[in-house]
Protein backbone atom coordinates (compact mmCIF):
# COMPACT_ATOMS: atom_id res chain seq x y z
CA UNK A 1 0.00 0.00 0.00
CA UNK A 2 2.49 2.50 0.98
CA UNK A 3 4.30 1.76 -2.62
CA UNK A 4 0.99 1.96 -4.05
CA UNK A 5 0.19 5.81 -2.32
CA UNK A 6 3.85 6.70 -2.64
CA UNK A 7 4.25 6.00 -6.94
CA UNK A 8 1.24 8.14 -7.55
CA UNK A 9 0.00 11.12 -8.13
CA UNK A 10 -3.39 12.67 -6.56
CA UNK A 11 -3.78 15.89 -8.13
CA UNK A 12 -6.78 17.18 -5.85
CA UNK A 13 -4.93 16.39 -2.72
CA UNK A 14 -3.40 19.09 -1.11
CA UNK A 15 0.00 17.15 -1.05
CA UNK A 16 -0.29 15.60 -4.45
CA UNK A 17 3.21 13.80 -4.23
CA UNK A 18 3.50 11.65 -0.65
CA UNK A 19 7.14 10.78 0.20
CA UNK A 20 7.65 7.14 1.57
CA UNK A 21 8.81 7.46 5.14
CA UNK A 22 6.24 10.03 5.50
CA UNK A 23 3.42 7.19 4.89
CA UNK A 24 5.25 4.63 6.86
CA UNK A 25 5.69 6.92 9.82
CA UNK A 26 1.67 7.79 9.41
CA UNK A 27 1.68 4.07 9.39
CA UNK A 28 3.62 2.95 12.29
CA UNK A 29 1.41 5.74 14.14
CA UNK A 30 -1.79 4.09 13.46
CA UNK A 31 -2.71 6.38 10.44
CA UNK A 32 -4.41 3.88 8.25
CA UNK A 33 -5.07 1.10 11.03
CA UNK A 34 -5.66 2.26 14.63
CA UNK A 35 -8.14 3.57 17.24
CA UNK A 36 -10.83 5.22 14.55
CA UNK A 37 -8.97 4.35 11.67
CA UNK A 38 -9.51 1.65 8.79
CA UNK A 39 -8.22 0.99 5.87
CA UNK A 40 -8.93 -0.92 2.81
CA UNK A 41 -7.82 -1.75 -0.55
CA UNK A 42 -9.53 -1.96 -4.27
CA UNK A 43 -7.89 -5.14 -5.92
CA UNK A 44 -7.61 -5.98 -9.22
CA UNK A 45 -8.48 -9.37 -10.13
CA UNK A 46 -5.12 -10.64 -10.76
CA UNK A 47 -4.61 -9.05 -6.92
CA UNK A 48 -2.51 -6.15 -7.83
CA UNK A 49 -3.69 -2.55 -6.06
CA UNK A 50 -6.13 -0.36 -7.95
CA UNK A 51 -6.83 1.62 -5.10
CA UNK A 52 -6.92 2.35 -1.28
CA UNK A 53 -10.01 4.08 0.99
CA UNK A 54 -9.18 5.34 4.31
CA UNK A 55 -12.03 5.61 6.52
CA UNK A 56 -11.37 7.75 9.71
CA UNK A 57 -13.08 9.56 12.96
CA UNK A 58 -14.84 6.08 13.68
CA UNK A 59 -14.28 6.48 17.36
CA UNK A 60 -13.54 3.93 19.62
CA UNK A 61 -15.98 1.03 18.94
CA UNK A 62 -18.49 0.01 16.97
CA UNK A 63 -20.84 1.78 18.93
CA UNK A 64 -19.15 4.78 19.01
CA UNK A 65 -21.84 7.61 17.01
CA UNK A 66 -19.05 10.15 15.89
CA UNK A 67 -19.53 11.03 12.14
CA UNK A 68 -16.48 8.92 10.34
CA UNK A 69 -15.63 10.53 7.02
CA UNK A 70 -13.21 8.63 3.99
CA UNK A 71 -10.57 9.49 1.36
CA UNK A 72 -10.29 7.55 -1.81
CA UNK A 73 -7.53 7.13 -4.04
CA UNK A 74 -7.29 5.14 -7.31
CA UNK A 75 -4.22 4.24 -9.84
CA UNK A 76 -4.54 7.21 -12.25
CA UNK A 77 -4.82 4.49 -15.45
CA UNK A 78 -7.67 2.83 -13.51
CA UNK A 79 -9.65 6.13 -12.69
CA UNK A 80 -12.67 6.56 -14.75
CA UNK A 81 -14.23 2.81 -15.23
CA UNK A 82 -16.76 3.04 -12.65
CA UNK A 83 -14.38 1.59 -9.69
CA UNK A 84 -14.85 4.81 -7.50
CA UNK A 85 -18.63 4.85 -7.61
CA UNK A 86 -18.79 0.83 -6.52
CA UNK A 87 -15.97 1.21 -4.17
CA UNK A 88 -18.30 4.35 -2.33
CA UNK A 89 -21.81 2.19 -2.46
CA UNK A 90 -19.48 -0.86 -0.71
CA UNK A 91 -17.52 1.23 1.82
CA UNK A 92 -20.79 3.54 3.00
CA UNK A 93 -23.24 -0.43 3.17
CA UNK A 94 -19.97 -1.04 5.63
CA UNK A 95 -19.71 2.03 7.61
CA UNK A 96 -23.59 1.84 8.32
CA UNK A 97 -24.14 -2.13 8.73
CA UNK A 98 -21.45 -2.22 10.86
CA UNK A 99 -21.58 0.35 13.18
CA UNK A 100 -25.48 0.90 14.31
CA UNK A 101 -25.10 4.40 15.99
CA UNK A 102 -23.50 6.17 12.80
CA UNK A 103 -26.26 8.59 11.55
CA UNK A 104 -24.09 10.36 8.77
CA UNK A 105 -21.33 9.54 6.77
CA UNK A 106 -19.21 12.42 5.34
CA UNK A 107 -16.59 13.53 3.18
CA UNK A 108 -15.12 16.52 1.25
CA UNK A 109 -13.68 17.19 -2.24
CA UNK A 110 -12.11 20.05 -3.79
CA UNK A 111 -14.58 22.06 -6.05
CA UNK A 112 -12.91 21.34 -9.64
CA UNK A 113 -12.87 17.87 -8.97
CA UNK A 114 -15.35 16.35 -10.78
CA UNK A 115 -15.28 12.81 -10.99
CA UNK A 116 -15.49 12.44 -7.12
CA UNK A 117 -18.17 14.86 -7.45
CA UNK A 118 -19.90 12.34 -9.33
CA UNK A 119 -19.20 9.41 -7.48
CA UNK A 120 -21.20 11.48 -4.31
CA UNK A 121 -24.05 12.11 -6.20
CA UNK A 122 -24.48 8.39 -7.70
CA UNK A 123 -23.84 7.11 -4.34
CA UNK A 124 -26.75 8.91 -2.59
CA UNK A 125 -24.37 11.77 -1.08
CA UNK A 126 -26.04 15.08 -0.59
CA UNK A 127 -24.05 18.44 -1.01
CA UNK A 128 -24.25 20.19 2.40
CA UNK A 129 -21.10 22.83 2.50
CA UNK A 130 -19.37 25.30 -0.20
CA UNK A 131 -16.25 26.21 2.21
CA UNK A 132 -14.71 29.28 0.25
CA UNK A 133 -11.25 29.16 -0.94
CA UNK A 134 -10.85 26.36 1.92
CA UNK A 135 -8.44 24.08 0.13
CA UNK A 136 -4.93 24.97 -0.95
CA UNK A 137 -2.81 23.33 -3.14
CA UNK A 138 0.63 22.80 -3.12
CA UNK A 139 1.68 26.24 -4.94
CA UNK A 140 -0.75 27.70 -2.61
CA UNK A 141 -3.60 28.67 -4.72
CA UNK A 142 -6.78 28.08 -3.20
CA UNK A 143 -9.79 26.57 -4.10
CA UNK A 144 -13.25 26.41 -2.84
CA UNK A 145 -14.56 23.05 -1.19
CA UNK A 146 -17.44 21.24 -1.15
CA UNK A 147 -18.83 18.92 1.67
CA UNK A 148 -21.47 15.66 0.87
CA UNK A 149 -22.40 13.51 3.38
CA UNK A 150 -25.58 10.73 3.71
CA UNK A 151 -27.77 10.04 6.12
CA UNK A 152 -28.15 6.40 7.57
CA UNK A 153 -31.92 7.38 6.75
CA UNK A 154 -30.89 7.58 3.28
CA UNK A 155 -29.09 4.97 2.60
CA UNK A 156 -32.23 2.60 4.34
CA UNK A 157 -34.80 4.48 2.26
CA UNK A 158 -32.81 4.45 -1.04
CA UNK A 159 -33.94 8.57 -1.10
CA UNK A 160 -31.84 11.45 -1.13
CA UNK A 161 -33.53 14.21 1.41
CA UNK A 162 -32.51 17.56 0.25
CA UNK A 163 -30.80 20.60 2.71
CA UNK A 164 -33.17 23.00 3.53
CA UNK A 165 -30.90 25.68 3.21
CA UNK A 166 -33.32 28.47 3.13
CA UNK A 167 -34.14 28.23 6.82
C1 LIG B 1 -12.15 10.66 -7.68
C2 LIG B 1 -12.06 9.16 -7.96
C3 LIG B 1 -12.08 8.39 -6.65
C4 LIG B 1 -13.31 8.75 -8.79
O1 LIG B 1 -13.25 7.38 -9.06
P1 LIG B 1 -13.34 6.85 -10.59
O2 LIG B 1 -13.26 5.38 -10.53
O3 LIG B 1 -12.34 7.58 -11.41
O4 LIG B 1 -14.80 7.33 -10.96
P2 LIG B 1 -15.91 6.51 -11.79
O5 LIG B 1 -15.27 5.81 -12.93
O6 LIG B 1 -16.67 5.69 -10.79
O7 LIG B 1 -16.75 7.68 -12.44
C5 LIG B 1 -17.40 8.70 -11.79
C6 LIG B 1 -17.97 9.69 -12.78
O8 LIG B 1 -17.00 10.72 -13.02
C7 LIG B 1 -16.74 10.82 -14.42
N1 LIG B 1 -15.33 11.13 -14.56
C8 LIG B 1 -14.29 10.29 -14.37
N2 LIG B 1 -13.14 10.96 -14.56
C9 LIG B 1 -13.48 12.24 -14.86
C10 LIG B 1 -12.73 13.42 -15.13
N3 LIG B 1 -11.40 13.41 -15.15
N4 LIG B 1 -13.41 14.56 -15.37
C11 LIG B 1 -14.75 14.59 -15.35
N5 LIG B 1 -15.52 13.49 -15.08
C12 LIG B 1 -14.88 12.34 -14.84
C13 LIG B 1 -17.11 9.47 -14.98
O9 LIG B 1 -17.42 9.57 -16.35
C14 LIG B 1 -18.32 9.14 -14.15
O10 LIG B 1 -19.42 9.91 -14.62
P3 LIG B 1 -20.92 9.35 -14.74
O11 LIG B 1 -21.41 9.21 -13.31
O12 LIG B 1 -21.63 10.40 -15.48
O13 LIG B 1 -20.83 8.02 -15.41
C15 LIG B 1 -10.77 8.80 -8.77
O14 LIG B 1 -10.81 9.44 -10.01
C16 LIG B 1 -9.48 9.17 -8.03
O15 LIG B 1 -8.97 8.38 -7.26
N6 LIG B 1 -8.96 10.38 -8.30
C17 LIG B 1 -7.72 10.83 -7.67
C18 LIG B 1 -7.82 10.92 -6.15
C19 LIG B 1 -8.98 11.79 -5.72
O16 LIG B 1 -9.22 12.86 -6.25
N7 LIG B 1 -9.69 11.31 -4.68
C20 LIG B 1 -10.80 12.00 -4.11
C21 LIG B 1 -10.37 12.75 -2.90
S1 LIG B 1 -11.70 13.57 -2.09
Amino acid sequence: MINFLSCGSWPFHSTPNLSKDKLENQFDEGYFIGEGNKTFLILNDDGSIAGVMRLFDLGSGPDDDETPLFDIKIKEEMRGKGIGKQALKWLTDFVFANYPNKLRFEATTRIDNTAMRKVFEHCGFVKEAHYREAWPDADGNRYDCTGYSILRSDWQNKTKTPVKFDL
